[in-house]
């Protein structure tokens, strides 16, 4: 769908959606247009239900004086209301309303100004779609939208934004396209492959293959590894838009390219899930894109650690001990509690080469925490009080929110080992905290660090106004914000 913006004035073709508040009260360049079709869009509320409210909207086919196709009318509810995210969601809702219809060009007439960039990316991050497999679809049962011009008095000013609001949006879709890719495509192997794409936008990047991070004592990724045919890789992306002095900002990812739970194998239902395993390592790179693509000022390292975890006469086993890089041991009590196996190498690695300012990993960790917050919120976890609250800030911001949960060292009797320094598992109580626990372990210095659990937001099961279900890119755009709000110059 290619995104426009033009001034206000009335279109002479195609679909227009126009807005109306609470009350059913035409915004004015609604007025503009019923006037110019003879009062029909007045005509239409008056013997209907609508009533401006948010959600609500009313299609009118265009009468024969006039060269459109149809308007629709959709309400914003109170104006006073209409904010960022209400205009982010209505551009996703007009979207899928207007595809549902057929039409292929839309114009919006859009009087709320300020807000025309906030709805044109709502547009684009709902106009998504993962079918490359969809070999029988012809053209013409997909459903596309090809042009969305926004008709707005502040024109110039939306452009500008959105110029750089679409490249964020282009590094969600990254996220959600490594995300939606089955486990036979997206391995570690290939998923280092993609990301190395980055390299076009001055992203650098590094590849530490299996034998490199033998070297390095990486003992807790590559026991993971150990049961899968598939390679691992540790892929660091560097993007330097700070000055050079400048400590980075750090983002760390699990990516479990497919998690079948190992030896204590998960159960078959529902095991297709776990292709979205490596969603924390598949925000990471989104996010990479996304700071490259708009050129973030801000000095910025993302690690990746890619894995399959598999059962297999090589893989490892439940009670096997692992000396993770830090020198700390493991016992792995539970082979599917995999995930903070891989972290805990990518954290030590990435203090000891890039002694980042803060940093903050992202895992689809413990289906603890769909238990505890359900999929309206991700688990944020930290041992800095500022840390969490820009990432809580930044999250409302966008609306992906996150709920911060206790750490506390009350805990840490539930990871006692009677072999090893700590066991990877502390049983069903608190199992999204004990994780997080676990991972703090190796985080030295104090430095401030936040632990983002996104097993809950990863993935959706259901339309919503600007993801559509599959993969969502949860915490692309919360980290962008996160960045460009606190670390930006
Ligand atoms: N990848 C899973 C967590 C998960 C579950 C993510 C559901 C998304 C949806 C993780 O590796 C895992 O298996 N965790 C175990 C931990 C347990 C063995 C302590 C879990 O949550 O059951
Ligand atoms: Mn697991
Ligand atoms: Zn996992």
């Amino acid at each position: 769908m290619k995104i426009t913006f033009s001034d206000l004035a009335l279109p002479t073709s195609g679909a227009v959606i126009a807005f109306a508040t609470e009350g059913a009260d035409l915004m004015p360049s609604a007025v503009a247009l019923d006037e110019a079709m003879g009062g029909t869009i007045t005509k239409a509320i008056k013997s209907s239900t609508f009533k401006g409210k948010s959600g609500q909207s009313l299609q009118i086919l265009a009468p024969a004086n006039v060269d459109l196709s149809r308007v629709i009318v959709f309400g914003i509810g109170k104006e006073a209301e209409f904010d960022v995210i209400a205009a982010q969601k209505l551009g996703g809702t007009v979207t899928t309303r207007a595809i549902s219809t057929g039409e292929k060009d839309l114009s919006v007439l859009f009087d709320m100004d300020g807000l025309a960039c906030d709805f044109a990316t709502g547009a684009m991050l709902r106009d998504y779609r993962f079918d490359k497999y969809r070999t029988t679809e012809t053209k013409d049962d997909k459903p596309v939208l090809k042009a969305l011009s926004i008709a707005a008095r502040d024109h110039k000013d939306a452009k500008k934004q959105f110029d750089s609001a679409k490249k964020v949006v282009e590094g969600v879709f990254f996220t959600r396209d490594l995300v939606s890719e089955p486990a036979n495509v997206l391995y570690p192997e290939s998923f280092m492959k993609e990301v190395s794409a980055l390299e076009k936008l001055g992203v650098e990047i590094d590849v530490l293959d299996e034998k490199e991070m033998k070297k390095l004592g990486m003992g807790a990724l590559l026991g993971v590894a150990m049961g899968s045919a598939q390679k691992p890789y540790m892929v660091v992306m560097r993007w330097n838009g700070g000055k050079k002095k400048d400590a980075p900002v750090a983002f760390v990812g699990k990516g479990v390219t497919f998690d079948t739970g190992g030896i204590s194998i998960k159960p078959a239902a529902g095991m297709e899930d776990m292709k979205f395993d490596m969603g924390g390592a598949g925000v990471v790179s989104g996010l990479m894109k996304a700071l490259a693509g708009r050129k973030a000022k801000c000095n910025v390292v993302g690690v990746i650690g890619l894995v399959e975890n598999m059962p297999s006469s090589t893989a490892q086993r439940p009670g096997d001990v692992v000396t993770s890089m830090s020198g700390q041991t493991i016992e792995v009590i539970n082979t599917d509690a995999e995930g903070r196996l891989v972290l805990c190498d990518a954290l030590t690695y990435v203090q000891e080469k890039h002694d980042p300012r803060l940093i903050v990993d992202l895992a689809t960790l413990t289906g603890a925490v769909i238990i505890a917050l359900g999929h309206e919120n991700a688990g944020l976890f930290s041992n800095n009080d500022d840390l969490s609250q820009q990432i809580t800030t930044a999250g409302l911001s966008v609306d992906e929110t996150v709920w911060r949960l206790p750490l506390g060292a009350g805990y840490d009797k539930q990871i006692k080992s009677d072999i090893a320094d700590m066991k990877n598992v502390g049983g069903r109580a608190a199992g999204s905290i004990t994780a997080a626990q676990f991972l703090k372990r190796f985080i030295t210095k104090d430095r401030p660090w936040a632990h983002l659990d996104i097993a809950a937001t990863a993935w959706s099961t259901s339309d919503k106004e600007v993801t559509p279900k599959g993969a969502t890119g949860f915490g692309v755009r919360l980290l962008d914000r996160f960045v460009a709000d606190n670390y930006e110059a």
